[in-house]
């Protein structure tokens, strides 16, 4: 198979193509190398694709004009997995430029090229800040979701609704994946796993918003790339071909016994700095899987301290901290 894998120089983009170039598929990588965080970290996730056979990269911007059209007029994809995007809640308060370009033009211009193109499925990455404040746990693909509390959440919940209206009129098969913080080697530097480890290695205070009283649904990355090529394999038969799925742990965990298990990881104790909450932000996550157990047979399940151990390793050597 063919796949095209937008934003395949990002966190979950490598793992994913990785995982499909290993099973035999063909994968073209587009992605933009933004500069949101460190481009080298982006170039040396490619450096562990490009060796594989079947691997082909382009540099592109999902939003420019023509860029997709034409990339699919040429390749002709087979799958889509789109993951590029504008991430993070917290810089979206004060950036909202990237993600009204990325995440909603951009995402429109591929929408464009699928229907003009017609692959057999769109997955495209959604995420668990869909739920906003939503205060009924676990969140489940049936709760309502017309209450963002971010830039970053509005423009996730309007890709939805903009692939079901194109699923509907134009018969591609697409499903949207609710990401629920997704951690492990390669992980983004925004992120709790990469900046706590970092300040807890130089010996440097993290901050611990609400004063540790959050939950968080941390979920291994190589779940969330098993659970992204079941789900590209396992397009809808309904009635428009249109899903969406939860994919997180069903395991939330409290932030200080989060931090507790990455100092475990590390081998080394945090200086924890308290700070309240932060606009945007949630209390707790916990994603119902059993939607996505039923379709695809697989559920995210890997426990917090094996998946810290992976990531703590991977972070040592890839920053040589001893
Ligand atoms: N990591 C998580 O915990 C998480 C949680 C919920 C949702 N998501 C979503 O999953 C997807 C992948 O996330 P990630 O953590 O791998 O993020 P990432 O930032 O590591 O990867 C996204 C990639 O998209 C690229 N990109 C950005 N703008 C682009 C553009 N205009 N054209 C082409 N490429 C562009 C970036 O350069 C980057 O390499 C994103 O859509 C993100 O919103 C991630």
């Amino acid at each position: 198979m063919k796949v095209l894998v937008t934003g395949a120089a990002g966190f979950i983009g490598m793992h994913c193509a990785q995982r499909l170039l290993a099973r035999g598929d063909t994968v073209i990588g587009a992605d933009n190398l933004s500069d949101y965080y460190s481009v080298d970290l982006k170039k040396a996730r490619l450096k562990q694709l490009e060796p594989a056979r079947g691997f082909r990269f382009l540099e592109l911007d999902i939003a420019a004009p023509t860029a997709l059209a034409r990339l699919f007029e040429e390749i002709r994809p087979d799958a889509v997995l789109h993951l590029a995007a504008q991430p993070g809640v917290r810089y979206s308060l004060e950036h909202p430029e990237p993600y009204f370009q990325t995440n909603l033009v951009g995402f429109g211009r591929l929408l464009e090229a699928c229907r003009h193109r017609k692959p057999k499925h769109l997955v495209f990455a959604s995420s668990s800040s869909v739920f906003g404040a939503n205060r009924k746990l676990p969140w489940s693909e049936a709760d309502n979701v017309d209450h963002p509390v971010s830039l970053y959440a509005a423009t996730k919940k309007s890709n939805e609704l903009l692939a079901h209206a194109y699923c509907h009129l134009y018969g591609v098969p697409m499903t949207g994946l609710r990401f629920f913080t997704v951690y492990g080697p390669w992980g983004r530097p925004d992120m709790s796993p990469m900046l706590f480890a970092k300040a807890i290695l130089e010996g440097k205070p993290i901050q611990v918003f609400n004063h540790g009283d959050m939950e968080r649904d941390f979920t291994y990355i190589d779940d969330i790339a098993e659970g992204c090529l079941r789900v590209l394999d396992n397009p809808a038969s309904s009635i428009p071909p249109y899903r969406i799925f939860n994919i997180g742990n069903h395991q939330p965990v409290r932030l200080t016994h989060y931090i507790e298990a990455l100092e475990r990881a590390l081998g080394r104790k945090a200086i924890l700095e308290m700070k309240p909450m932060q606009p945007g932000d949630v209390k707790a996550t916990y994603a119902d899987t059993a939607a996505l157990r039923a379709a695809i047979g697989f559920a995210p399940a890997t426990p917090l301290d094996a998946g810290l151990a992976k990531f703590a390793a991977w972070y040592k050597v890839y920053h040589r901290h001893g």
